[in-house]
């Protein structure tokens, strides 16, 4: 199952004003405007943003923006979208994140919010440069509890599935998951041993591919 796959099965893309929250450097907004979206893909780090716009399609907007502070205009928007991307905004600005998911959305417009678990074998090499279980785990709680009375949100739907990405070889996985990031990089270099045989013990090439799973949880709210 793939992200756009799941979000196209509850909401028609076509046409629609969507933001990408925390786009990284636009794999899914790409696959949204290939669904037929207007895309706006919004990003914090300027490197990323330099990324996006360089492959992107020239009718995606890319901004450098916060997902606390959207470069948006109010009700400008028919969805909202965050794709393993919740968990990296601060814990303390996380609620104005999701007011300001409000503010720019239209009336009864929806807000995607696709978190990863912390376990699967894609995490299970991840958490050796990078340990997310305490902001997994807190994004989780925090979703569970949006929509539920606290007169923003409804949720429509929750479904759990398990995104697949393909490293044919190790030096992809670094250049993907680790290279992006100098902390992860600076751990990663004092440890290379145990983190490549972490990888190549987690790869699932069961059906001749180099895989590692993610289980992931998708939350789809309307506002009200
Ligand atoms: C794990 S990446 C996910 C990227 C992309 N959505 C994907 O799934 O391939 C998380 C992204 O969120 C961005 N990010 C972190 N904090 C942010 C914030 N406050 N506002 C906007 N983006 C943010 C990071 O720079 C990073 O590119």
């Amino acid at each position: 199952m793939g992200h756009i796959e799941h979000l196209s099965t509850l909401f028609d893309l076509k046409n629609k004003a969507v933001a990408d929250v925390g786009a990284g450097s636009g794999a899914f907004s790409a696959q949204l405007f290939q669904a037929g979206a207007n895309v706006s893909a919004i990003e914090i780090d300027s490197d990323k943003v330099a990324a996006a716009r360089a492959k992107l399609p020239s009718d995606v907007t890319v901004l450098e923006g916060r997902a606390e502070a959207l470069p948006l205009a109010d009700g400008s928007q028919d969805l909202l979208c965050y794709f393993f991307s919740f968990h990296h905004v601060p814990q303390e600005v996380q609620a104005l994140a999701l007011q300001e998911a409000c503010r720019v959305l239209k009336p009864g417009g929806r807000l995607h919010v696709v978190e990863p678990f912390p376990y699967g074998s894609m995490f299970d090499v991840v958490r050796l440069v990078e340990d997310e279980t305490e902001v997994r785990t807190r994004s989780h709680e925090v979703m569970g509890k949006l929509g539920q009375g606290d007169g923003a949100f409804d949720l429509l739907d929750k479904a759990e599935y398990t995104l697949s990405r393909s490293y044919p070889a190790f030096e992809d996985f670094l250049k993907q998951v680790v290279r992006v990031d100098p902390a992860r990089n600076r751990i990663f270099e004092e440890n290379r041993a145990a983190i490549e045989e972490r990888f190549e013990k987690s790869l699932d090439r069961s059906s001749g591919g180099h895989l590692l799973h993610q289980p992931c949880a998708a939350y789809h709210f309307r506002k009200q």
